[in-house]
């Protein structure tokens, strides 16, 4: 289907004011947002409009129980200046995924990528060049319907902003092994990216970072034995010459890194074995020395190098270095920034906004 997205244009850019060499995540957004509307069972009014507040009723659904839900993609250039996104097919299944969990609307994928498209191509000065960086895209979805009664909201707003990002973890990071909380159970909401689902790490994550982690290292909810998850990250372990990632449970986000790393390392001749893997694997082969590298990968943090796990009493030491995970990082940096062939297909250009 083909779709007219009126944009209203600021009349002056921010952009001048942004100091490119020092942008963390999600500080600063650029000029513009995409909407969209739902209402009588319709995505109805799609524009893009200058970046401000949104008026919200102190009823609306999201506010109370939560139907909200976010992806989570970024925006570069490739040598010629062209913009171009990264596999923002994948996010526009996935968000319709977690929509379906959560008794809410899909939003159409086709419009999902032109609003995207349009977007970028507008804000296209805001994509930062440096080498790390890129123009971090946030498409959510939420209840905005003033209703206080318990059922699926019947008005929902989708909204696409953009906020660009340099490097998100400039050193190797430790991780908690979380054993009192949780963030994922079986039947549970743990595939979906809906909002709950970080708001009840926010506290785990602060005890963590109190006691000097970085982000925390879920474990399966009935045993606290098998690993899942990374704070804002899938995980994947080099042991003994093969990489294994916790599989798909249900529990588990279906990264689009992930899948991503996956393909990169398999192209490169590595093992990828998607299973089970219990922390005390890991710490068996920490302990006999074939827990080769460690890291994390997601669209914020990239390829983020894992040092230590921590655990009550104790750490299981990983490595100092990470020769592959530094290997798969160049890889996919270059495919996003066109410096060498796409031959996965997943790069789609946008294009410069026409003067
Ligand atoms: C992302 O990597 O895009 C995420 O959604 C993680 C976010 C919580 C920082």
């Amino acid at each position: 289907m083909s779709y007219t997205i009126p944009i209203t244009k600021v009349e002056t850019s921010k952009v001048d004011t942004l100091d490119f060499n020092n942008i963390p995540l999600g500080t600063t957004f650029t000029d513009h947002m995409f909407i969209c509307d739902y209402e009588n069972g319709e995505w109805v009014n799609p524009r893009i409009v200058p970046m401000g507040l949104i008026p919200t009723h102190p009823a609306a659904m999201a506010l109370h129980y939560g139907q909200a839900i976010f992806e989570g993609m970024k925006a570069y250039k490739d040598t010629d200046g062209e913009p171009m996104l990264f596999r923002p097919e994948q996010n526009a299944k996935r968000l319709n995924k977690s929509a379906d969990r959560m008794g809410m609307p899909n939003f159409p994928e086709d419009l999902f990528v032109e609003g995207l498209k349009e977007l970028v191509s507008l804000e296209h000065n805001w994509i930062p060049p440096k080498e790390g960086s890129a123009l971090y895209l946030r498409p959510f979805m939420y209840a905005d319907e003033p209703f206080i009664g318990m059922r699926a909201a019947t008005h929902y707003k989708f909204i696409i902003m953009a906020s660009p990002a340099g490097p998100f973890f400039s050193k190797r990071i430790k991780l908690w092994a979380e054993k009192q909380f949780i963030r994922a159970a079986h039947g549970g909401t743990g595939e979906a990216k809906a909002a709950g689902n970080y708001a009840a790490a926010i506290r785990p994550t602060e005890l963590a970072k109190a006691k000097g982690y970085d982000q925390v290292l879920w474990l399966d909810a009935a045993e606290h034995k098998y690993i899942q998850e990374v704070g804002t990250m899938n995980i994947f372990f080099k042991i003994n010459g093969e990489f294994i990632t916790p599989k798909l449970d249900g529990s588990v986000l279906d990264g689009i890194t992930r899948k991503s790393v996956i393909d990169v390392l398999r192209d490169k001749g590595f093992k990828v074995t998607e299973r089970l893997i219990t922390l005390e694997e890991v710490k068996e082969a920490s302990h006999n020395g074939t827990l080769e590298e460690a890291f994390g990968a997601g669209t914020a943090v990239g390829i983020a190098y894992i040092q230590e796990i921590g655990l009550e009493g104790e750490t299981i030491q990983v490595s100092d270095q990470s020769p592959i995970g530094l290997e798969v990082n160049d890889t996919l940096n270059a495919i996003k920034t066109g410096q060498i062939e796409d031959k996965f297909g997943w790069m789609l250009k946008t294009r410069k906004e026409l003067a």
